[in-house]
């Protein structure tokens, strides 16, 4: 899968850009607070209608405006146009010019794999924190998981209300049963696609860690409150909790709860890695996500490294550039080239940022 143009309005602050990339990599270079990490939010925007880094759209419109627009042309079977416009809270998304009104219909369309440092949080970060950084991995891979969770939390909304309003004598059971029973069944259905995900990454991660000089086996643990459960255990477990739920005002129990740790043989990654060993790890599980994504779909996404060379010696960077295939079109974003060998940068479209502009390259 290819982006062949982009074209923003009033997205960060660009008031007015079109670029053309190419199919294999792209560089964008410049200082710190230019705009590097703008161009990539764009494409993770256009394809996830969210950015990585905000959960509030109105700082992703240029601060002299009102909108923001997000176009590009990508090369998948065919070349499509798609479309991201935000005004007045509302975003729309078009594909060819047409409305397309169900979000789970367009956010599987354009595959990116991502690493910035805010992918950092995956080691540090809560297990709250952690979820959302899932949410937005596997939304892609599956058309309905982002509607299992707006069920599922609607539902578990729902039950507190409900458990707030309640003391153990005029608990009404039935009532409870009701959304029970669609509570655990979305669950159900979340905690299955999240293992098999998790299933998935451990198949790839230790042999692309180890390829990338890293030591040890890796893997990405799922912990869940539903684990291996059936149906009618997960029932029974709930019903037994209900005295606590009722005290806490709050059902203790579920995939709510879910939390992501990345292990190192037998010792968190946390406790383990040092900065540059965590970043490995990450973009280890990026690139197996990337595996992931070629064998269910017979393609490649599209793979943007933001950031990810400050703190990486020359070695690793050129461990991670040779381990990336040459079909998979790249955006990579970097103060400097000085720590990319030469001939990793052969055919490259170079994008040099700076307060007068854009100036655009290819390296021979
Ligand atoms: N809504 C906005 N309107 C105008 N400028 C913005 C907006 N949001 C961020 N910026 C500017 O974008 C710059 C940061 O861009 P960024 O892409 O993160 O830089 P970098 O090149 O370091 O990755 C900052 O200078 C900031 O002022
Ligand atoms: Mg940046």
């Amino acid at each position: 899968m290819e982006i062949t143009t982009l074209k923003l309005i009033n997205f960060r602050n660009f008031e007015k850009l079109e670029l053309n990339f190419s199919t294999q990599k792209n560089i964008i270079i410049g200082n710190n607070g230019i705009g590097k990490t703008n161009i990539v939010e764009a494409i993770f925007v256009l394809a996830l209608t969210k950015s990585f880094r905000t959960n509030n759209d109105e700082v992703l419109i240029n601060k002299n405006n009102n909108l923001f627009k997000v176009e590009a042309n990508v090369k998948s079977s065919f070349v499509n146009n798609y479309k991201l416009i935000y005004q007045d809270g509302i975003k729309t998304v078009k594909i060819n010019n047409k409305k397309i009104n169900k979000y789970s219909d367009y956010i599987s369309n354009i595959n990116v794999v991502l690493f910035s440092l805010n992918d950092l949080k995956w080691i540090k970060d809560t297990p709250n924190t952690k979820r959302k950084l899932i949410n937005l991995e596997i939304s892609q891979f599956d058309n309905n998981y982002i509607t299992y969770l707006n069920y599922y939390n609607k539902l578990l909304k729902q039950r507190n209300v409900y458990l707030k309003s309640i003391n153990e004598f005029n608990v009404n059971l039935d009532y409870l049963d009701i959304i029970d029973k669609q509570l655990i069944n979305y669950g159900i259905k979340i905690r299955d696609i999240r293992k098999k995900f998790v299933d998935d990454i451990n198949k790839e991660i230790t042999t692309i860690y180890n390829v990338l000089g890293g030591i040890g086996n890796l893997s990405l643990d799922y912990k869940t409150e539903y684990d291996m459960m059936s149906f009618d255990e997960i029932v029974k477990l709930i019903k037994k909790g209900i005295k606590k739920d009722i005290i806490f005002g709050s059902t203790q129990c579920g995939i709510h709860h879910d939390d992501f740790i990345f292990m190192i043989n037998d010792i968190e990654m946390k406790e383990y890695g040092s900065e540059g060993q965590q970043k490995n790890s990450i973009i280890a599980f990026k690139l197996a996500e990337m595996e992931i994504f070629n064998k269910r779909n017979n393609e490649y996404p599209i793979l943007v490294l933001d950031d990810l060379f400050s703190e990486l010696d020359v070695g690793k960077i050129e461990k991670i550039l040779k381990y990336i295939k040459p079909e998979i079109q790249t955006f990579i974003t970097t103060t400097d080239l000085k720590k990319i060998k030469k001939a990793y940068l052969k055919n490259s479209k170079i994008f040099k940022l700076s307060k007068n502009g854009i100036k655009e390259e290819i390296y021979e």
